[in-house]
């Protein structure tokens, strides 16, 4: 259904300027090896037809034998040719490596400077300062006013039963297909601010989300995803993100709470055992704006409703 034309494959020039170097480099290599054989083997014959058949027995060149001459002439064509490829032969020398060096290095400095340019636009310098000065000044409500400022939406997401159950032993208790595809719907594309418990219950990274994990452990380290130490810090990394994501567990949601925006949870109509829990969600402060709710069926053990609170204007 599609025409597409078909791309010729892009080389990088100064790969192919390096291999078309190595390619000559080795054929010279090659045809000095040829010439050494073939004059040994020519030696050889000479003194074969001269010394044992007794060929031009006669014949001298400057008092030396015929064949005493033609060797040395060879010989001097062989060191001629041997200097040629290993003394004259300019193969990378240094100019053509401190060449290579200053183009590496333009290449370089231009890269940079379009990601430094990308940075200052996603992130004005100006503003950065005035956020680290707040930071050291513990101005924690103006900072948190202005993270909620440059991020349009601090959305947590979170499924938790009537008695705002949320898991236990690092586990989900239930299983909603439905719900998870809304998850995944929702949160595809954006930054995932979770617990470090929370994270550790993940079987893998989930694709095409952001990872940033919460931990007080500052030798904690877990690959393809960012870890920071508080939730402010979280959300700083998450700046860029219009609607960032705070999945949970228990102590992230409460802790995230006074920063969150928007609250989606999938009320799970039971009651389960559980050692995490959502945090109350205060209708002074909170909105309900939409629900939906989703019956039991074969997928479905328990009935559950979407509910989307949003914060109220104070
Ligand atoms: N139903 C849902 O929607 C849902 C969603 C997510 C999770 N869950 C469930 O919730 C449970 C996990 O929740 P949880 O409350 O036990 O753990 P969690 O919130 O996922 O993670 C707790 C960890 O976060 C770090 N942390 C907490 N507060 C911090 C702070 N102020 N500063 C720095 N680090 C901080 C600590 O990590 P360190 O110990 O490393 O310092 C702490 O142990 C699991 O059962 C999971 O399946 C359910």
């Amino acid at each position: 259904m599609f025409s597409r034309k078909k791309e010729k494959p892009q080389i990088d020039p100064l790969q192919r300027e390096l291999y078309e170097h190595a390619r000559k480099r080795i054929i010279q290599k090659k045809r000095l090896f040829q010439h050494f054989i073939v004059f040994i083997v020519g030696a050889l014959f000479f003194m074969l037809l001269n010394l044992v058949l007794g060929y031009g027995k006669e014949i001298t060149f400057f008092g030396i034998d015929w064949f005493v001459a033609a060797i040395l002439c060879w010989s001097f064509l062989f060191i001629l040719h041997f200097c040629n490829v290993w003394l004259f032969s300019k193969f990378m020398g240094k100019e053509w490596v401190n060449r290579q060096m200053e183009r590496l290095i333009a290449k370089q400095k231009a890269e940079i400077a379009l990601i430094q340019k990308d940075v200052d636009l996603m992130f004005p310098k100006e503003e950065l300062l005035k956020r680290k000065d707040g930071f050291i000044k513990g101005k924690t409500s103006e900072i948190v006013g202005e993270l909620k400022e440059s991020t349009s939406t601090i959305t947590m997401i979170a499924a938790a039963g009537e008695n705002n159950a949320l898991g236990k032993d690092n586990d989900l208790v239930w299983h909603l297909p439905d719900d998870f595809r809304r998850f995944k719907k929702l949160t595809t594309g954006h930054h995932i601010i979770m617990g470090r418990k929370t994270f550790e219950s993940f079987p893998k990274l989930l694709p095409n989300r952001v990872h940033i994990i919460i931990t007080r452990n500052k030798g904690y380290q877990a690959e393809g995803a960012i870890v920071v130490h508080s939730i402010k810090e979280a959300l700083e990394m998450a700046k860029g993100d219009m609607q960032p994501f705070i999945i949970g567990g228990g102590e992230i949601y409460t802790i995230g709470m006074e920063y969150a925006d928007c609250i989606e949870l999938t009320r799970v109509h039971e009651a389960f055992d559980a050692d995490a829990f959502f945090p109350d969600i205060d209708t002074k402060i909170w909105k309900l704006e939409k629900e939906e709710f989703h019956d039991v069926d074969e997928k479905h053990k328990y009935p559950f409703t979407y509910l989307t609170y949003k914060r109220k204007n104070t």
